[in-house]
């Protein structure tokens, strides 16, 4: 390779988190002379709602390489997008480092092959531990950091996490929040969804409430409280519930789901796109949720969160944001919901680097070792 040739880079791809935490990364290196850019999907998720209507809203590009996942067991899917990645990057031109985000199999599949190939490894998103090893997420986060070059952190705790893991200092850059950078360069563009309005709710006057993880739905006894939740935040606010596939097809093999439907302020709805859910978001009271991404969202929208899980990987979303970690069981749930509810919410302090900058300081970093 010539010293001017641009070096090749694949950014890795595959659920709907992974396209909203890579939007700005893969816009500014498209935009850096210094490399070729190849976007691989894997299709861990497939269907339209949680992945073709992100592209568009996005501005991602059409990915270069769609890999063909069957529906299986994470072992399963893991081994299928290790196999076909590893042949998908047969065909490509040279690479000289894979970039992956975030935390779920995919991100993993393609560090393993990567790694095994003696390739270098991006993460981006490092750091972050729940502490809980029956997470599927945990296991691949602390594999993805284990065998990655480049250690792309959001906060300090990641920082420390990594240190206490004996990852060389070197590896560490904290570079912020990629994810914010997408919320800040969407949030103007969202407000032209009128959300709330659509779904006849008035400002700041209803709650939007989320569940997905595998550690919550799929087990009967959680998912049976969980499911009382949006029963009965819905007695003192409207609420909104858009589902994902994973707990809709829980809810009804548990014989949940006519409970929900019958409840009458409550509106289960479909997955929504980016814009139309960070505007429902943005303009809510609060949020009720399992998942890590929005945490984040809400701390920089300064939108109270209670978070319905037994820990979070995000610890600053608690001491800087608007987030509290409330558990699963109904009574503390709702609780916390009547005291949230009974406060005005306050200004909240944005951690350091949730800027908007993110993306950037990764292509600086690699702009520099790569080249
Ligand atoms: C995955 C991630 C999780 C992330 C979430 C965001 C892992 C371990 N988990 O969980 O970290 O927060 O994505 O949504 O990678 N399904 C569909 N359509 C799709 C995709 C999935 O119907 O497009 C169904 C699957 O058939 C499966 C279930 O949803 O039954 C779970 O899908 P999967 O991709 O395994 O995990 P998620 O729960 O989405």
């Amino acid at each position: 390779m010539s010293s001017k040739a641009p070096i090749h880079l694949v950014s890795v791809v595959g659920t709907r988190p992974n396209f909203v935490k890579m939007s700005a990364l893969v816009s500014r290196l498209r935009e850096t002379p210094r490399f070729r850019l190849t976007l691989l999907h894997t299709r861990q998720h497939y269907d339209e709602s949680l992945s073709e209507i992100f592209f568009d809203q996005l501005e991602l590009p059409v990915p270069d390489v769609r890999l063909e996942i069957p529906r299986g067991s994470h072992a399963g899917q893991t081994a299928d997008t290790m196999r076909e990645f590893d042949s998908a990057l047969d065909g490509l031109p040279e690479t000289a480092a894979v970039i992956v985000v975030g935390d779920v199999n995919s991100t993993l599949a393609a560090a393993l092959v990567a790694v095994k190939r003696g390739l270098r490894v991006a993460h981006v998103e490092a750091g972050l531990r729940s502490f809980n090893w029956s997470m599927p997420e945990e296991i691949n986060r602390v594999i993805t950091d284990r065998i990655s070059d480049f250690l792309f952190t959001p906060s300090e705790d990641a920082d420390q996490n990594l240190l206490r893991e004996g990852i060389p200092t070197e590896r560490i850059h904290r570079i912020g929040n990629v994810m914010i950078d997408t919320l800040l360069s969407h949030r103007e563009k969202a407000r032209h969804c009128r959300s709330a309005e659509k779904l006849g709710l008035g400002k700041g006057a209803y709650a939007v409430v989320t569940l997905h993880r595998q550690e919550n739905v799929d087990h009967p006894e959680i998912l049976w409280g969980l499911a009382r939740a949006p029963i009965e935040t819905s007695r003192r606010l409207p609420v909104i519930f858009p589902i994902h596939p994973r707990t809709r097809k829980r809810l009804a093999e548990y014989k949940l789901w006519s409970a929900l439907e019958d409840a009458t302020g409550v509106q289960v709805i479909e997955p929504m796109g980016y814009l139309e859910f960070l505007d429902l978001v943005a303009d809510s009271r609060l949020v009720l949720t399992d998942s890590g991404g929005l945490q984040e969202e809400t701390t920089v929208l300064g939108v109270p969160c209670l978070t319905l899980r037994g820990e979070t990987e995000r610890p600053i979303t608690v001491s800087h944001g608007s987030n509290q970690v409330v558990g699963v069981e109904e009574a503390k749930i709702l609780a916390a919901l009547d005291s949230a509810l009974a406060e005005q919410p306050g200004e909240v302090a944005v951690p350091p680097l949730w800027d908007g900058q993110a993306a950037d300081r990764v292509v600086k970093v690699l702009e520099r070792v790569l080249t």
